[in-house]
């Protein structure tokens, strides 16, 4: 049997569902049930009739589906796939700035560990911050961990104060200002479309910034035929598959999350299999950390 059988038999004896991040291997987000963004992930974990979800991505992805389902088992294929920007922020800095402002709500990426999450007032995705930070009641917003997801807020919100915290996505950090601008000029007719966790050098370039869904979404609704793409390299797949006649172009050096990348079909079976690698939290984690994410899936409604 080989290991896509042997992963969809698994999958029906365990009572098993799998959900994968657009980041994730071609062959992984091939095999998934559910795929999507961030929020869309997150969202969709709530109410599945399966008992055992399979998360293929990072681990506050996992965390945030075992918050949100308790009384699921959530697996991960490797326990140490993380998010390097989910741990640049910290409880200290966050009670300092609520001592500093009155006025203040802590707005938590959800590319964060659950420890920052029992922190802060609300949690946010890529494709709803701006809609959740405008609906916000409070003038001050700290925003953590990412600094450059925060510049793109606080430019669509500029009748709130902003406080930044110095985090960043090192894969989106890194992308060339001057190799997207070699891919324009190799392809003149490209639209240039970019995740908000992008420097500002290269959102400012762009005709597009939103989350991985909002890229494709754009791709595909487009009359454009060719697109320069500024985020992780795993998006191609979906990409390349809803327009299989469009063209898609990455930065020389293609932005590569190796931690995303760790998830393998392997893993995906010996998890199903042994029911190894299960996300714990403690109830206290659990409850405090819950709130910030409820209240994001509220106001995103
Ligand atoms: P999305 O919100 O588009 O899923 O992005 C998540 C992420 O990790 C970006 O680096
Ligand atoms: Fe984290 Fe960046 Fe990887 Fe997304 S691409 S999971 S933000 S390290």
């Amino acid at each position: 049997m080989d290991i896509i059988e042997k992963i969809k038999k698994l999958k029906k004896e365990k009572n098993a569902v799998i959900l994968a991040h657009y980041y994730v291997s071609d062959e992984v987000q091939e095999i998934a049930d559910y795929i999507g963004d961030s929020f869309y992930l997150s969202k969709i974990a709530i109410g599945l009739k399966e008992q055992i979800i399979v998360f293929c991505g990072v681990s506050f992805m996992g965390e945030s589906a075992k918050i949100l389902n308790p009384e699921k088992t959530v697996l991960m294929p490797d326990m140490s796939a993380d998010c390097a920007m989910a741990h640049m922020a910290d409880v200290q800095t966050i009670e300092k700035m609520r001592n500093m402002y009155d006025d203040l709500a802590v707005v938590c990426y959800i590319n964060s560990t659950g420890e920052l999450k029992q922190h802060s007032d609300v949690c946010v995705t890529s494709a709803n911050a701006v809609n959740i930070v405008k609906a916000l009641p409070n003038q001050y917003i700290f925003f953590i961990p990412d600094r450059n997801l925060a510049r793109y807020v606080a430019e669509k919100v500029p009748e709130k104060k902003f406080v930044f915290n110095e985090g960043y996505c090192p894969i989106h950090e890194h992308i060339q200002l001057k190799e997207v601008k070699k891919e324009k000029e190799l392809h003149p007719k490209a639209k240039i479309l970019t995740h908000p966790e992008c420097p500002k050098e290269i959102c400012d370039l762009s005709d597009y910034i939103g989350s991985t869904s909002g890229i494709i979404q754009y791709a595909s609704q487009s009359d454009c035929e060719e697109f320069i793409i500024c985020t992780e390299n795993g998006v191609r797949y979906e990409l390349e598959k809803e327009n299989p006649q469009k063209k898609f172009y990455f930065t020389k050096t293609e932005p590569i999350c190796h931690d995303m990348k760790m998830i393998t079909l392997e893993k995906i079976a010996h998890v199903l299999e042994t029911g190894e690698n299960e996300v714990q939290v403690t109830d206290t984690l659990r409850e405090e950390s819950k709130k910030a994410l409820e209240k994001m899936l509220e106001l995103a409604k």
